[in-house]
């Protein structure tokens, strides 16, 4: 089954063409550069710009995969979770197709898109496992029963981990994303340098929060001329933090369960000091561990197109009627 993925949930134009769990096409135009002066992302300046983008993207997609337009035999789209303007305009642009190709329209939760990321990655992957996903815009423990069945174990209660990466680098003049960026400083800088908190770290909840790890971290260094400031220690610093808050909670979430596979995915499962932690504790907990290749962690429509793949085997087709839904919860197949 030829199935086109669409996915326009942030600030990544994207359009995959995946058959059966092979990508023919996975097509990304990234708008960082657009918004890496303001420091974050601007809502409808990221709309705007898959406006423009998108047709080109999903040209491209088809053209580079060797296939035409006619063969498509479905599409799946990010309509849940997200920006809503920027969601409209995946959204626009799937049924609009799906319409006149006649095919079906498959709906997909942009973190079931991640959580597909990682199936697509590592096809052998058991379920049941728990998924922790994890970037700039969710931070969630997912208890992944079955395909497309879910169980949501925990959640950030304020910033995700990849927007405390962002703010961080923001408050230290260092640009946007800064995932990679404080990924690449803290290999020069002392992990134990500073003993920023760890929210919520020993309570029972599955439950994480960022935002007071993130307040500790500017309030100890605000007014200080940023060219003393220990950057590459701070760095390092932070991320342990965020490191250890992570993985213990996802170890917490698998010996709940009682399963023995982990799944990390989302931007931040390339960070090379999470890979590294989870690599060893898991070993430790006789506990097997999966990230995704890449490009796969990042937001992309490949996983799009294959969360898609999933959902129409159990016969789940949207209506012409569907719309964007900023905030909708993860749900299960019916
Ligand atoms: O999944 P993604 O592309 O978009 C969202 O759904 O948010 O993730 C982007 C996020 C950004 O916050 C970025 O700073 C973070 O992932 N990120 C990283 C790394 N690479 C990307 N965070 C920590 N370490 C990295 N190496
Ligand atoms: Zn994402």
């Amino acid at each position: 089954m030829l199935v086109l993925g669409i996915e326009t949930s942030c600030d990544e134009t994207a359009a995959a063409l995946v058959a059966d769990g092979v990508i023919l096409s996975n097509v990304i135009a990234s708008q960082i550069d657009l918004h890496a002066k303001f420091g974050g992302i601007v809502p409808e300046v990221a709309a705007r710009k898959h406006v423009e983008t998108i047709g080109y993207v999903i040209k491209e997609a088809i053209d580079s995969a060797n296939k035409r337009l006619a063969e498509i035999e479905a599409i799946a789209v990010t309509s849940k979770y997200g920006l809503v303007g920027s969601l409209l305009v995946g959204v626009a642009a799937a049924k609009s197709l799906a319409y006149t190709l006649k095919v079906p329209l498959i709906s997909i939760h942009h973190i079931e898109g991640h959580i597909f990321a990682n199936i697509l990655s590592n096809p052998k992957m058991p379920v049941p496992h728990v998924c922790l996903t994890v970037s700039g815009g969710h931070t969630m423990l997912v208890y992944v029963k079955d395909l497309c069945q879910y169980e949501v174990l925990g959640n950030t209660l304020d910033d995700a981990a990849g927007e405390a990466f962002d703010k961080i680098a923001k408050f230290l003049g260092l640009g946007f994303p800064g995932g990679p960026i404080i990924d690449k400083l803290s290999v020069q800088g002392r992990k134990a340098a500073f003993n920023f908190p760890r929210p919520l770290w020993r309570s029972r909840t599955l439950d994480l929060s960022f935002s007071g790890l993130k307040t500790a971290v500017i309030n100890m260094f605000k007014g200080k001329d940023s060219g003393t400031l220990p950057i590459p220690d701070i760095a390092a610093s932070f991320q342990e933090a965020v490191v250890d808050v992570l993985v213990s909670k996802t170890i917490q979430a698998a010996r709940q369960k009682g399963v023995s596979t982990i799944s990390v995915t989302g931007g931040v499962a390339t960070n090379r000091r999470l890979r590294e932690t989870f690599s060893q504790i898991c070993h430790q907990e006789g506990v097997k561990v999966f990230f995704p290749r890449p490009d796969l962690c990042t937001d992309n429509a490949a996983m799009i197109a294959a969360a898609g793949t999933a959902r129409l085997k159990y016969g789940e087709v949207a209506g012409l009627d569907l719309d964007a839904l900023p905030n909708a919860p993860l749900e299960s197949v019916i």
